[in-house]
């Protein structure tokens, strides 16, 4: 609960902050709507961010969007460069919760064609950095520790197995993995700095190896002309140089958010709720619902 009560504290102080910086009035003059989100995730903390939202839209007479979290990583790449899009595109999305392949026809029609079967990979990068003694969140830690061992050209790496990478559908699992790197750091005991480097790199390469193997399968099946990544994960410096080379080697336009809007931003939300508005997806119900498990569709 103590996520809710700090939004709780922190929003009045956020949206005056932000009005600031945007030379815009208390009243919102000026702004057509209010962009929230609905889900999916903790409902005590949706809930705060709702209860605000229709406050402000009460106050100041302005329609409040619901907005799915997911299609917020979906469209943030539009933050990058609003070039048009060539469909159809596969969406990667890769978060803390999720791991999913979108099958992506057009802004306001697509569908989930894999996902993970237990853990996301976000959260296989947190419980690795927890194994290695880092904090939370894990994923920007690792991805330094697997570069030095990379840029070092270590030769005596650690392999673990590609959870999946074989398997004719489009279904990830990162439960395995994590099983596998605890096992590992106990056989190994008391773990130097270089020990940990290798660890994570290890650790890395099976994880996203089987993200690439996936969605170029997805690309070829659906010949996708676009591949579009978004996520906490996507930030990661690793599968971004992957996803270069992908898409280099097939021939597709790589549409991604830059690093610091890879991971959850405000920003997300409204360019989603304004590309439902754009293609007549918006959600503007009269009372707004937390959703935990709301899906992508
Ligand atoms: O999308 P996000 O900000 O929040 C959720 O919706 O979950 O994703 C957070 C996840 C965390 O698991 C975090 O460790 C991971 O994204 N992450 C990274 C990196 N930056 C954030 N994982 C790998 N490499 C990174 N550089
Ligand atoms: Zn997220």
């Amino acid at each position: 609960m103590l996520a809710k009560r700090e939004h709780e504290k922190n929003l009045p102080a956020l949206l005056e902050q932000t009005l600031k910086e945007a030379k815009a009035s208390e009243d919102l003059e000026g702004i057509d709507y209010i962009a929230v989100t609905a889900g999916p995730g903790l409902e005590p903390a949706l809930w705060a961010g709702i209860v605000f939202a229709e406050e402000l839209g009460k106050k100041c007479s302005k329609p409040v969007i619901a907005v799915n979290h997911m299609e917020g990583h979906l469209f943030s790449f539009l933050l990058e460069e609003a070039k048009p899009v060539e469909f159809p595109a596969i969406g990667l999305l890769v978060s803390g919760g999720h791991t999913e392949l979108v099958s992506v026809e057009s802004f306001n029609k697509y569908e989930i064609i894999g996902k993970t079967r237990d853990d996301a990979v976000g959260e296989a990068f947190d419980k690795t950095a927890r194994l290695l003694d880092l904090p939370y969140p894990g994923g920007p830690k690792i991805s330094k520790l697997a570069s030095i061992s990379r840029e070092r050209g270590d030769e005596d790496i650690f392999k673990f197995t590609r959870p999946m990478i074989h398997t004719e559908d489009f279904d990830f699992s990162y439960s395995g993995l994590k099983t596998a790197l605890l096992y590992k750091t106990k056989e190994l005991g008391e773990l130097s700095t270089e020990t940990k480097e290798r660890l994570a790199r290890g650790f890395e390469d099976a994880a996203i190896d089987p993200l690439i193997s996936k969605t170029a399968k997805a690309v070829e099946l659906y010949g996708a002309k676009t591949l579009i990544v978004g996520g906490g994960v996507s930030a990661n410096k690793y599968l971004r140089e992957r996803l270069t080379t992908l898409s280099e080697d097939l021939g597709l336009d790589l549409r991604l958010p830059t690093q610091e809007l890879a991971t959850d931003n405000a920003l997300m939300i409204a360019v989603a709720a304004f590309a439902n508005l754009q293609t007549g997806k918006e959600r503007i119900p009269q009372t707004i619902k937390a959703e935990g498990n709301l899906k992508l569709g």
